[in-house]
């Protein structure tokens, strides 16, 4: 048996990760926002699986939990982490206070957890109005508690804000904020110039459509055509709005222009539909939340801004991961997740970056394995019939294939399970088999594949031994150039 029993044997594990993150080559992105106010939330490692394999580039975190950060470590997701409502008070009056947040929950991670953003507060605003004074002082003190860590130029600063901050958004020509947060609003933006940030905006088409009561037809706040006779259009400036997201980008554009600040770049921080309400909720459907954030993402990659600001495409976040069953109000409130935490997706969603490779995320990133705790002998009849009356291709775990090794039940049958799965959920296979199959966000058939066995001694005499590790490496290399579904290789090589 080859492997580490084997004395003198050297192992390199090559792993290939093709993974299309889900962002465009200009660099516009739809991320993802993970709340965690639920009772069954998956393991930081596993939740990072999960984000992998459905191609998330960029989350945001409402906190800095230490081991979501940790787990997010070496992955090249994207982070924005979050300084919480409550923590906001305390760094708003204290510069020393910042500067340790800075050092325990960003310097900490930099680099090997790419944090790129600070959100400092939830709609601070709107939620905890007597924390308006400190908010820009709580902006400031961390920003230069970045400079003094060196990490300003990689880690933005801003705060979330709701829509609510601006009482009528329609209009997007003549919105402006409300003047109560005058002062605050006009240093906030000038924060947010002078650090080259961006206004952080937390929108969402689906309360201003049902707060319309029919105002505006539910197509224009889905991203849908709308007929020729029912165009929605900003009469002063005559700009044609298709979406409704679009028209509350423009609205903070103009109300920030209004205070003079006329190119800070929005990011859209929160936004989504829910796709499960109460029977007072009739608008919370499968159907839209599935419509709503596939045209999302299309929207977003289609690289275009606003019709007010062209250029500034924009980038947005997915409220929300997963459904946060614990949080409280009505039933929608707890059903904005896109992903169940067993990793199958909710509806399908459309990820990707063009047509070409664009995946149907509900058929990625689930896999089917043996339980762990399984009784053997269930596994040896759920392996035979898989690999008989299920039609499986068990050609790989014969002795002599690739997927032999390890040798014993559990590995075998996984891998007998999982490509009977992925050949026949389509057609309704399930991922039961009496009981002894679970399905995993891991893909298990990655098995050892020997590419190459050219043991060192035999050519000793020609190569030193790093020369020879660089040549095989360069081997591993070119191989995995050419087939895209070789996910893992190993070699052995006998010193
Ligand atoms: C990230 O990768 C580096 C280099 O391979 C390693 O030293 C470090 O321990 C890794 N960090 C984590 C948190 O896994
Ligand atoms: C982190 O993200 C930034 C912004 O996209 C990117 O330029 C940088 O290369 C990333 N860093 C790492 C280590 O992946
Ligand atoms: C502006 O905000 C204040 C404080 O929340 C509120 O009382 C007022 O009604 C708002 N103004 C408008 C026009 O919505
Ligand atoms: C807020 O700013 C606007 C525009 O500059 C101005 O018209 C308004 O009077 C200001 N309101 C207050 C309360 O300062
Ligand atoms: C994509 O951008 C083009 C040019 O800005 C625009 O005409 C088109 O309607 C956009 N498509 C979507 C889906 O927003
Ligand atoms: C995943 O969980 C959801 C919600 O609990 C459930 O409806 C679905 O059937 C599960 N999928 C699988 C493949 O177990
Ligand atoms: C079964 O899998 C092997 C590789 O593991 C492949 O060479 C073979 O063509 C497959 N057979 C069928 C019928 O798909
Ligand atoms: C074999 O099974 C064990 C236990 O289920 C698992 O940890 C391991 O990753 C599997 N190995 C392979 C190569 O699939
Ligand atoms: C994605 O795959 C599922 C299951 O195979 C299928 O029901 C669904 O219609 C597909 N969705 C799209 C957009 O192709």
């Amino acid at each position: 048996m080859l492997g580490p029993m084997i004395p003198g044997v050297w192992r390199i594990n090559v792993f290939l990760l093709l993974i299309f993150m889900f962002s465009n080559a200009s660099g516009t992105y739809v991320g993802v926002n993970i709340g965690t106010d639920m009772t069954d939330l998956p393991s930081p490692a596993d939740v990072v699986a999960l984000l992998k394999a459905h191609q998330i580039s960029h989350v945001r975190l409402f906190d800095a939990d230490r081991r979501m950060l940790t787990a997010l470590a070496n992955t090249s997701i994207e982070v924005m982490v979050g300084v919480t409502n409550e923590e906001v008070l305390g760094i708003g009056q204290s510069p020393s206070k910042a500067a340790a947040w800075v050092t325990k929950n960003v310097a900490a991670y930099l680099p090997e957890t790419n944090i790129t953003a600070i959100a400092v507060g939830s709609e601070v605003l709107t939620t905890i109005p007597n924390a308006a004074p400190v908010l820009v002082p709580a902006l400031n003190y961390i920003h230069r508690a970045l400079i003094a860590t060196n990490l300003n130029f990689q880690v933005k600063v801003s705060s979330p804000q709701s829509m609510d901050v601006i009482p009528r958004s329609f209009p997007p020509s003549t919105a402006s904020f409300n003047s109560t947060w005058n002062s605050t609003m006009y240093q906030l933006l000038q924060f947010l110039k002078n650090t080259g940030s961006y206004y952080m905006l937390n929108a969402y088409p689906y309360y201003d459509y049902v707060k319309g009561n029919g105002l505006f037809p539910i197509d224009y706040a889905l991203f849908k055509p709308l007929p020729k006779n029912k165009q929605i259009i900003d009469s002063n400036t005559l700009f044609q709005y298709s979406s409704m997201l679009d028209a509350m980008v423009d609205a903070a554009y103009y109300s920030m222009k209004a205070l003079n600040f006329p190119e800070i770049p929005v990011l859209v921080t929160e936004t989504g539909w829910p796709w499960l309400g109460g029977s007072n909720e009739p608008d919370a459907t499968m159907g839209n939340a599935e419509t709503y954030n596939n045209n999302l993402i299309r929207r977003a990659l289609n690289n275009s801004g606003p019709p007010s600001q062209p250029k500034l495409p924009i980038n947005a976040y997915i409220y929300e991961l997963f459904n946060e069953n614990n949080r409280p109000g009505p039933i929608s409130e707890q059903n904005w997740g896109v992903i169940f935490t067993n990793g199958t997706s909710v509806y399908p969603l459309t990820l990707g970056t063009s047509d070409s490779n664009r995946v149907n995320a509900s058929e990625t990133g689930l896999f089917c394995v043996a339980k762990p705790d399984a009784d053997p002998i269930a596994l040896k009849a759920g392996l035979d019939w898989a690999c008989g009356q299920g039609q499986a291709n068990c050609s790989a775990i014969q002795d002599g294939q690739p997927c032999f090794e390890p040798n014993n039940i559990y590995n075998h049958s996984s891998y007998a399970y999982n490509d009977y799965f992925q050949r026949k959920r389509s057609s309704g296979g399930t991922c039961v088999f009496d009981g002894t199959a679970m399905t995993t966000a891991i893909n298990p058939s990655k098995c050892h594949q020997l590419l190459w066995f050219f043991p060192y001694s035999t050519i000793s005499a020609a190569f030193n031994k790093n020369m020879y590790l660089i040549f095989l490496q360069a081997v591993v290399h070119a191989y995995s150039l050419e087939g895209e579904s070789l996910f893992c290789a190993d070699i052995f090589l006998l010193m």
